[in-house]
């Protein structure tokens, strides 16, 4: 691999933030599925940084159909945002796990090119190291899958997290443990930590696609899009990327000053110009 060349964008990729509003999350999943299939047409090995939670799955499911009518993916580097430390990887919600039931399984990835931050407790102290090491030796990420938490954390970059941060440990705070807690037979059974990627190495990502559905992300995601960039908020920090895609259904996009705006741009969009 020549990580110089990969950083290079093609010139169809415009430098562009941009908010769109879809009927469905169905049909959000759809867009980006399609637009991450046809990147991977002209780029076999493309790199897909990959989201757990519930909102990027109709991507999932949306490119398991593009694979069902041909599409192969069996190239496709894969890089995980986060993962538990603590829970053995066999569990069922290590993100090891979920990573490979709902993405490296049902789209066909080689799983030993799929990567998911180590948060084995013995080793923890080097893991986040280890990772941005190995992001760096691949290339860097072509385009990153995220959702947001309530409480505005990104990957599992809880609020008070640095702008510039790196792969590390972190504390989950009450409220994602509170959120989680629908995953584990009891909430004590959240982890306490977890290790992910930091806003420093989300932000290296060379297009970011940031996906919320459902009335109980309005609020977050037009704090996150329109608000200040703070690390109190830390999904503002998308403000700070040259290349953003906002992908919200409508009940996402209630809370918007300027979703007129982003439903017109949107409409005019050039044709050439892509995702
Ligand atoms: C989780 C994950 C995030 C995810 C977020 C929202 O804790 N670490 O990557 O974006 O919380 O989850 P959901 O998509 O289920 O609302």
């Amino acid at each position: 691999r020549d990580p110089p060349m990969r950083s290079v964008r093609r010139s169809s990729e415009g430098a562009v933030a941009e908010v769109v509003i879809v009927e469905h999350p169905d049909v959000g999943g759809e867009l980006v599925a399609r637009h991450i299939a046809s990147r991977v047409r002209a780029q076999p090995d493309f790199t897909l940084g990959v989201a757990t939670g519930s909102t990027p799955l109709p991507v999932y499911a949306a490119l398991a159909r593009e694979c069902a009518a041909g599409l192969d993916l069996s190239r496709v580097v894969a890089f995980a945002l986060d993962e538990y430390v603590g829970l053995p990887r066999q569990h069922p919600e290590s993100y090891h796990s979920v990573i490979q039931r709902e993405v490296t399984e049902p789209l066909g990835l080689d799983p030993s090119l799929v990567r998911v931050p180590d948060g084995d407790e013995a080793t923890i102290a080097t893991a986040g190291e280890r990772y941005e090491a190995e992001l760096t030796a691949h290339g860097g990420v072509d385009l990153q899958l995220l959702g947001i938490g309530t409480d505005g954390h990104v990957g599992f970059n809880e609020p008070g997290s640095s702008l510039a941060s790196l792969t590390r440990i972190k504390t989950l705070t009450a409220s994602t443990r509170a959120d989680n807690a629908r995953f584990f037979d009891a909430p004590e059974q959240v982890p306490t930590h977890c290790i992910t990627q930091g806003i420093g190495t989300i932000l290296r990502a060379r297009h970011l696609v940031l996906l919320a559905f459902g009335a109980g992300k309005a609020d977050v995601i037009a704090a996150a899009v329109e608000g200040p960039v703070t690390a109190t908020l830390p999904g503002s920090c998308i403000q700070l990327h040259a290349h953003v895609t906002v992908v919200v259904d409508e009940a996402a996009a209630t809370s918007f000053e300027r979703a007129s705006y982003y439903r017109w741009v949107y409409e005019h969009k050039p044709a050439w110009q892509g995702l």
